[in-house]
C-alpha cells in the first residue's frame, strides 16, 4: 500500500516546521523523537523536495468507555467489552506556507488509510478518536464525519465509516 507520508526520521528539516500552533509545533521540534523511541506514538511526515516538513500526524493505540458513545454504536457491540480498542490521530498539522493546499485533507485521509489497513491485518481497532485542540479544529474533523463524544472534548468516527471510503 503507498502513502504520501512516511515516518519520522533523521533526514527530515523539522526545525523551521510551524502551523501557528505552538503546542502542534514544540511537540514536532522537541518531543516527537522522544515519544517514537519510546514507543508512545508514531509520527508520520508529509515532506517536500528539500526534506522540509510540510505536514505532520501522530497514531498511537487507545481505549474508549462504551459508556461514552452513542447508543446506535453500543447496541452492536458485545456487552463484555467495556472498553473498546481505538486509535489515536493525537495530532495533525501543516506548516502555514502551506495552508490552504488541501495537505491538511490529505494527511488525514492518509492517517485513516494506515488506521483501517492496521486495524484489517493486525490490530483492532473499532474507530478513530481525535482531541481537537479548539473550536477551529472541531470544524476541520466535522467536516470529515468526526463526531463529538460527550464530555471529553474529542471526537471520533468508526472504523466501519472509514472502511467506506477505501472499499
Ligand atoms: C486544520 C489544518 C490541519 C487544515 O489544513 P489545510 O491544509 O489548511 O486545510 P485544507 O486545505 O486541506 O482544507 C480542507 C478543508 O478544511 C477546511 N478547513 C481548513 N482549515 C480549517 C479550520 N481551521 N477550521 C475549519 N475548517 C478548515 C477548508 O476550508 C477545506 O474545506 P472545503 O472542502 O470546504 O474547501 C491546518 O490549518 C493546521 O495545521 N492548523 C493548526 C493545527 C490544528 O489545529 N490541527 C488540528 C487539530 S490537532
Amino acid at each position: 500500500m503507498s502513502y504520501l507520508t512516511e515516518l519520522l526520521n533523521s533526514t527530515h528539516k523539522k526545525r523551521n516546521f510551524t502551523c501557528g500552533k505552538k503546542l502542534l509545533d514544540d511537540y514536532l521540534h522537541t518531543q516527537a523523537k522522544q515519544d517514537i523511541k519510546r514507543r508512545l506514538s508514531a509520527c508520520f511526515i508529509l515532506s517536500g523536495d528539500d526534506d522540509s516538513v510540510r505536514g505532520y500526524y501522530t497514531l498511537s493505540s487507545t481505549s474508549i468507555s462504551r459508556e461514552i458513545l452513542p447508543e446506535s454504536i453500543i447496541k452492536k457491540l458485545p456487552p463484555s467489552y467495556h472498553n473498546l480498542p481505538a486509535t489515536l490521530l493525537g495530532r495533525l498539522a501543516v506548516d502555514i506556507n502551506h495552508k490552504g493546499q488541501r495537505l491538511g485533507e490529505l494527511l488525514l485521509l492518509d492517517a485513516l488509510k494506515r488506521s483501517y489497513e492496521v486495524s484489517l491485518s493486525s490490530v483492532g481497532s473499532m474507530a478513530i478518536i481525535v482531541d481537537p485542540l479548539d473550536e477551529e479544529a472541531v470544524r476541520f474533523y466535522n467536516k470529515y464525519g468526526f463526531i463529538l463524544l460527550p464530555d471529553s472534548g474529542k471526537m471520533f468516527i468508526t472504523m466501519d465509516t472509514v472502511s467506506e471510503l477505501f472499499k
